[in-house]
C-alpha cells in the first residue's frame, strides 16, 4: 500500500475542547510524497522501518510505539484476530513534519492488513477505526482533497480540479503537534469556540488559479510554530523571494510549503532554495488516498 502526506490548504483552528483537542475547519489536501507500507503473512508480528538518507531513523518511533503498531492491533481487536504478520514501512514522507507522515503509515496498515487477514472490513468502519488512531488519519484513507470538521477525523471529499505545486523544504528537527497546539492556547487564550471558516479557500480551488489560492491558503498554527521556531520565518521569506507566490508552514509545521505559478516556477524556487537547504522537494496536489500498489 502506498499512502500519501497532507498539506492544510485552511487550517482555522477554536477554543480547546472539554476532552482537549481544538475544534477544526480544515482544508487537507493529499501531495504526491509517499510512504509505502509492505505486509507479509508471518507466524507472529514484525514491524521494519527505512528510511532515506535525509530522514534521520532515530526520529521514527520504535516498533512496539509506532503507530502501525496500534493500527494493527485496532483492527485485530476489532474483529477478533492473531494480529500476525511481518510488516515493512519505507519511509519518504518527512518525519514530526506537518504532513501527516505516521497517519499516512497508519491508514496504508489498516488496509493492507484487511487485505492480508482476508477480513473486508467496511469503509465506514476502517475510517471510524482510522479515526481512532488520529485525527487526520481518516483523511489518509480518503486522498484528494477534502473538508475535514470535528477534531479534523470528519472528512468530506470537496471539489479541486486543478493540480496545484508545492516546493517542500523539510526540517532537520520534527516539532511535536501537541506543544503546537499548547502554544496556540497561549497565545490565542481567547480563541472562539468556532474556528475559522473555510469558504474563500473553497472558492480559490475552483478558481484553479494559483494567484488567488496564494491569496485564500490560511494556518492557524503557524503563529504558534514560528513562536516556537523563529528560524522557519527566514525559510519562508527565502522562498517568496525565489519566486513563490506564498510560502506558509504544513500543518503545525515545520515542514515549510511553498505554492508555485507551475511546474517550471515550481522547479526553479526549488533550484534556488537547494542553494541553503538540504532537502528540496517538488510534489504536487491532488492526488489518490491509499491504494494498494501491488497485491497478491
Ligand atoms: O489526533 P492526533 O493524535 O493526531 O493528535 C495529536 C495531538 O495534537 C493531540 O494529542 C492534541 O494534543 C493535538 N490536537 C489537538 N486538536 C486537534 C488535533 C490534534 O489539540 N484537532
Amino acid at each position: 500500500m502506498r499512502a500519501p502526506a497532507k498539506i492544510n490548504l485552511h487550517l482555522g483552528v477554536g477554543a480547546p475542547r472539554p476532552d482537549g483537542f481544538h475544534p477544526l475547519v480544515t482544508v487537507y489536501q493529499a501531495v504526491g510524497l509517499y510512504d509505502d507500507v509492505t505486509v507479509e503473512p508471518s507466524p507472529g508480528w514484525t514491524l521494519g522501518v527505512s528510511v532515506p538518507e535525509w530522514i534521520d531513523a532515530d526520529a521514527v518511533p520504535v516498533t512496539g510505539a509506532n503507530i502501525v503498531d496500534r493500527a494493527a492491533r485496532l483492527l485485530a481487536a476489532h474483529h477478533g484476530v492473531e494480529a500476525h504478520a511481518g510488516v515493512s514501512v519505507a519511509k519518504a514522507i518527512p518525519v514530526a513534519g506537518g504532513m501527516a507522515g505516521g497517519s499516512a503509515d497508519a491508514a496504508a496498515a489498516l488496509v493492507a492488513l484487511d487485505r492480508l487477514w482476508e477480513l473486508q472490513t467496511p469503509d465506514d468502519d476502517l475510517l471510524r477505526l482510522a479515526a481512532e488512531l488520529g485525527s487526520d488519519v481518516p483523511f489518509a484513507l480518503l486522498g484528494g482533497t477534502a473538508l475535514g470538521t470535528g477534531r479534523g477525523e470528519l472528512v468530506e471529499p470537496v471539489p479541486d480540479p486543478a493540480t496545484w505545486w508545492w516546493v517542500v523544504v523539510p526540517s532537520t528537527e520534527g516539532l511535536s503537534t501537541p506543544a503546537v497546539y499548547r502554544r496556540f492556547d497561549e497565545l490565542a487564550p481567547d480563541a472562539p469556540d468556532e474556528p475559522a471558516g473555510a469558504g474563500t479557500l473553497l472558492q480559490a480551488l475552483e478558481s484553479g488559479d494559483p494567484e488567488v489560492l496564494a491569496g485564500a491558503l490560511h494556518n492557524d498554527l503557524e503563529g504558534p510554530a514560528l513562536d516556537l521556531r523563529p528560524d522557519l520565518a527566514d525559510v519562508l521569506e527565502e522562498g517568496e523571494e525565489a519566486g513563490a507566490l506564498r510560502g506558509m508552514l504544513s500543518g503545525s509545521g515545520p515542514t515549510c510549503l511553498f505554492l508555485a505559478e507551475s511546474a517550471d516556477a515550481a522547479r526553479e524556487v526549488a533550484g534556488a532554495l537547494a542553494a541553503r537547504h538540504e532537502v528540496v522537494l517538488v510534489t504536487h496536489g491532488p492526488v489518490a488516498g491509499a491504494h494498494v500498489v501491488t497485491y497478491g
